[in-house]
C-alpha cells in the first residue's frame, strides 16, 4: 500500500491499519522518539541550524517529523525575526498574528521542516518569569486567541503546530524540578482554557512541560495528558516531550500518555521495546501512540501544497515588512506629557539617541527561541535611516555620564534606550549562565542613574524600554514626560521605533499584563522553588479583587489621538451576548483603538474575579470618524468549573458588561444583562 497526495481521513486510517500489521515492534517504537540529533549536532557543530528528525519509516514511505522552533520566527539562520510573542500580544491584533503564522509556516517549509514548536502560551503569572517574552500575556482569553491565531496561520502551509508547554510552566529556573500545586477550578478556569482553545483550533501536537503538576511530571501526567487532553478534549494528535529532560521514566511516560520522546530515545527506544517484550506494557499503548504519530504526519504531509516553498521565501522583503508592521503595532505609549510625542522634525534642530541598548542587536533570548538573523535594525540605525539631513542626530551609549550629560544638555530632544538583553531574562541555560527569571523587576542601576541624570539636564527626555515583560518604574517615571514600551521588537524594531516617535505611525499597543507599583502586590514567586501553589488570582484579577492600584493597568496604552465611547447596547441572541458601542476619533490624526470587553461578576454567588476579559477587537478611525463596533461573547465563556459535579456551570445572575480602551474603571462604559 502506498502513501499518495491528498489522502482523506478514511485513506489515512486504511494505511495505518496496514502499517500496524506490517511494522515490527522496533519500527513502531522508532515512531516514538527523535533520532540522529547528536549525529547532526556534531556535523553542524552548532544547534538550531536545521530541522531535527523524529519518527518516520522509509520502508513504508512514512516521512519523518522535522522539528524547528520558535515563537519569534523560525530559528534556522536567515529567517524573518519578528517581535517577541509578548510584543505581539500587546498589538491585540489577531489578523496580524495569523499573518505572522502564515509567514512562519512558509519559512518552516522553505527550510525543509514540517513541525513548528513555537506556539508558547504559558500564562504570565508573575512578570519575573524568564520566558515571559515567549507568551502573549497574563490573561487566558487573550493568550488563547493569540495561540489559536498562530496555529491557524502556521498550519495553512501543511506544517504541524505545537502548543507548549503543557502545562503550568510559569517559572524558568526551577522548571526541571518544581511541583505546582493547584485546585481544580484554578486549573480549569485559569491555567488550561488557552490550551483548550488551541486544541479547538485543531493544533496538531502538544509539547509537555518539564515541571510537575500535583506531584507528577507533565511528561508522565495521566490526568493532564490522557484524562483531560485526549479523553475530555478529544485531542487526536500526539504529545511530544520537552527536550532532554521532558521524560524521566519509560513506564511513567507511556502509561501517562506521552507519545514521542524528544530529541532522542533515552527512556523510550530499547527500554520501551524491552517493557513490551516483558509484557510490562501492553502493545495497545504502543499502537495508540503510533497511530497518533502516523495519522498526524500523513494528515499534514500528504496535503496538496498551497504553493512552492523555495528558499527565496526565507527572510524575504514581504516577510520583513510584516515584521516591521508587527513592531509598530506592538509598541505601547505609557506616558506622553505636554504631547511631547510625536516629534515634529520640522521644529527640531538636534536629537540625541542615548543608552546602552541604542545600537545593540537585541531581539530577545538566546535560548530555544533565538532566531538566527543578522539584519537587525537597531534603534540608532532606525533613526539614522529615517531622519532627514536637517536634524542633527548624535549618539552616545551613556557609559561616560559627564560626556553624556553635556551632549544631552545641548540638544532639543533626548531619546533614551534602556532595558534588558538575553543576559537578563530568557530560557535558563545554566551551562552558559544566561537567561532565567529576573531577580528584580526594575531597570539596571546604571539605567536608572542615566534616566535621572539626563532628565535633569533636558526636560524633553523620552524613555524607550526594551524587554519582554513588566518593568517597574516607580523610582523614575515621574521625572520624564514620555515613556514607550518598545519590547524586543525584532529585526525591524529600529525602523518601527523611529516611525512611532517621529509620528509616521500612531501607537496603538495596549499592555497584555499589569505593571505593578509594588512587588508586594504580585503573587508569591520563587525562581528556585521545589514546590509552589498557583492561586486563582494574579494580574488584573488580583489587583481588582484586592483593590490594588497598578502603575499601569492591563489593556492600557495611549494614542496620539483620543477616542470617545458612547451608546453601549447589549442584545442576547440564542447562545451569544452581542455588545455594540459607538466610538469616535475626537483627535486630529488617524488612530487604531483596541476595544476591550470585560464581563463583570460582581453579583456572583461564588468565588469569581470582579471582571474578566471576554472579547476584543480593533477599530481604525480617521480624525472625526465615528464607527459602531460589535463584539460577540459566547454564553459558555461566562461559565465556572464546578469541581463537585466536574462540569461547567452558568450562574443565573445579573452580569455587568464593560467596554472601553483599557481595564481601568475610568476607561469603561458599563451596562447589565441576564442570560435567562
Ligand atoms: C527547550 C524549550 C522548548 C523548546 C525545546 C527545543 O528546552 O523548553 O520550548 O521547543 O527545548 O528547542
Amino acid at each position: 500500500m502506498i502513501i499518495k497526495k491528498d489522502m482523506n481521513e478514511e485513506e489515512i486510517n486504511e494505511f495505518i491499519d496496514y502499517a500496524l500489521k506490517e511494522m515490527t515492534i522496533k519500527e513502531k517504537i522508532k515512531q516514538m522518539s527523535g533520532h540522529d540529533f547528536f549525529k547532526l549536532l556534531l556535523r553542524d557543530r552548532k544547534f538550531g541550524v536545521r530541522a531535527y528528525p523524529a519518527a518516520g519509516l522509509k520502508r513504508l514511505g512514512i516521512p519523518p517529523i522535522l522539528f524547528t522552533d520558535g515563537p519569534r520566527g523560525v530559528i534556522i539562520p536567515g529567517s524573518t525575526c519578528f517581535p517577541v510573542s509578548m510584543a505581539r500580544g500587546a498589538s491585540w491584533d489577531l489578523e496580524l498574528e495569523e499573518k505572522i503564522g502564515d509567514v512562519i509556516g512558509r519559512e518552516v517549509r522553505a527550510h525543509g521542516g514540517n513541525l513548528f514548536g513555537g506556539v508558547c502560551i504559558n500564562l504570565l503569572r508573575h512578570p519575573a518569569w524568564g520566558r515571559a517574552q515567549e507568551t502573549y500575556g497574563e490573561d487566558p482569553f487573550l493568550i488563547g486567541k493569540f495561540g489559536a491565531a498562530l496555529v491557524k496561520g502556521v498550519q495553512k502551509h501543511n506544517v504541524m503546530a505545537t502548543v507548549k508547554h503543557y502545562a503550568l510552566n510559569s517559572i524558568e529556573n526551577a522548571r526541571f524540578k518544581v511541583n505546582v500545586k493547584i485546585d481544580e477550578r484554578t486549573l480549569r478556569e485559569v491555567y488550561l482554557p488557552h490550551f483548550k482553545r488551541c486544541i479547538e483550533e485543531d493544533c496538531a501536537t502538544v509539547m509537555s512541560a518539564y515541571n510537575k503538576v500535583r506531584g507528577e511530571y507533565c511528561g508522565h501526567n495521566k490526568y493532564l495528558l490522557r484524562d483531560i487532553l485526549k479523553e475530555e478534549w478529544g485531542f487526536k494528535g500526539f504529545v511530544h516531550s520537552d527536550w532532554m529532560r521532558g521524560l524521566k521514566d519509560t513506564i511513567g511516560g507511556i502509561t501517562g500518555g506521552l507519545d514521542v520522546e524528544m530529541p532522542w530515545s533515552k527512556f523510550y527506544g530499547k527500554k520501551l521495546k524491552k517493557a513490551v517484550e516483558n509484557k510490562v506494557i501492553p502493545m495497545e499503548l504502543i499502537d495508540d501512540a503510533v497511530i497518533r504519530v502516523i495519522r498526524t504526519i500523513l494528515k499534514f504531509t500528504t496535503k496538496i501544497d498551497l504553493e512552492f516553498y523555495g528558499e527565496d521565501l526565507i527572510g524575504c522583503k514581504d516577510h520583513v515588512s510584516i515584521a516591521r508592521i508587527a513592531a509598530e503595532k506592538s509598541m505601547v505609549l505609557l506616558k506622553n506629557e505636554k504631547n511631547l510625542l510625536p516629534l515634529n522634525v520640522n521644529g527640531l534642530k538636534s536629537i540625541a539617541i542615548i543608552g546602552p541598548l541604542a545600537d545593540v542587536k537585541n531581539t530577545g533570548d538566546h535560548g530555544s527561541s533565538n532566531v538566527r538573523q543578522s539584519n537587525i535594525v537597531t534603534p540608532l540605525q532606525g533613526f539614522r535611516n529615517l531622519i532627514e539631513e536637517k536634524v542633527k542626530l548624535s549618539y552616545l551609549d551613556g557609559t561616560d555620564l559627564e560626556l553624556t550629560k553635556n551632549l544631552a544638555s545641548s540638544v532639543d530632544v533626548v531619546i533614551l534606550i534602556v532595558g534588558y538583553t538575553y543576559k537578563d531574562e530568557g530560557e535558563w541555560i545554566p551551562e552558559f549562565k544566561i537567561g532565567g527569571d529576573r531577580d528584580s523587576l526594575n531597570l539596571h542601576k546604571e539605567d536608572i542613574e542615566l534616566i535621572k541624570a539626563i532628565s535633569k539636564v533636558n526636560p524633553n527626555t523620552i524613555v524607550t524600554l526594551i524587554g519582554g515583560s513588566a518593568i517597574m518604574m516607580e523610582n523614575w517615571k515621574n521625572e520624564v514626560p514620555a515613556i514607550l514600551m518598545a519590547w524586543y521588537s525584532g529585526m525591524e524594531g529600529g525602523h518601527a521605533l523611529a516611525n512611532i516617535i517621529l509620528g509616521k505611525v500612531n501607537p496603538s499597543g495596549k499592555l497584555p499584563f499589569t505593571i505593578p507599583k509594588n512587588t508586594s502586590d504580585l503573587p508569591f514567586f520563587d525562581k528556585n522553588a521545589d514546590e509552589i501553589e498557583y492561586g486563582y488570582y494574579h494580574g488584573y484579577t488580583k489587583f481588582d479583587k484586592e483593590g490594588l492600584e497598578p502603575a499601569f493597568p492591563f489593556g492600557f496604552g495611549l494614542s496620539y489621538t483620543q477616542f470617545k465611547y458612547e451608546n453601549l447596547q447589549i442584545e442576547i441572541v440564542s447562545e451569544k451576548i452581542i455588545a455594540t458601542v459607538d466610538i469616535s476619533n475626537i483627535g486630529k490624526i488617524m488612530g487604531e483603538e483596541v476595544v476591550q470587553l470585560y464581563i463583570g461578576f460582581e453579583n456572583s454567588k461564588i468565588q469569581k474575579p470582579i471582571k474578566l476579559l471576554k472579547g476584543f477587537t480593533k477599530a481604525q478611525l480617521q480624525p472625526g470618524e465615528k464607527k459602531t463596533v460589535k463584539i460577540e461573547v459566547n454564553k459558555n465563556d461566562l461559565a465556572w468549573y464546578n469541581p463537585d459535579k466536574m462540569q461547567w456551570d452558568l450562574e443565573d445572575i445579573e452580569y455587568n458588561l464593560h467596554v472601553g480602551g483599557s481595564s481601568r474603571a475610568q476607561d469603561l462604559l458599563t451596562s447589565k444583562f441576564t442570560i435567562s
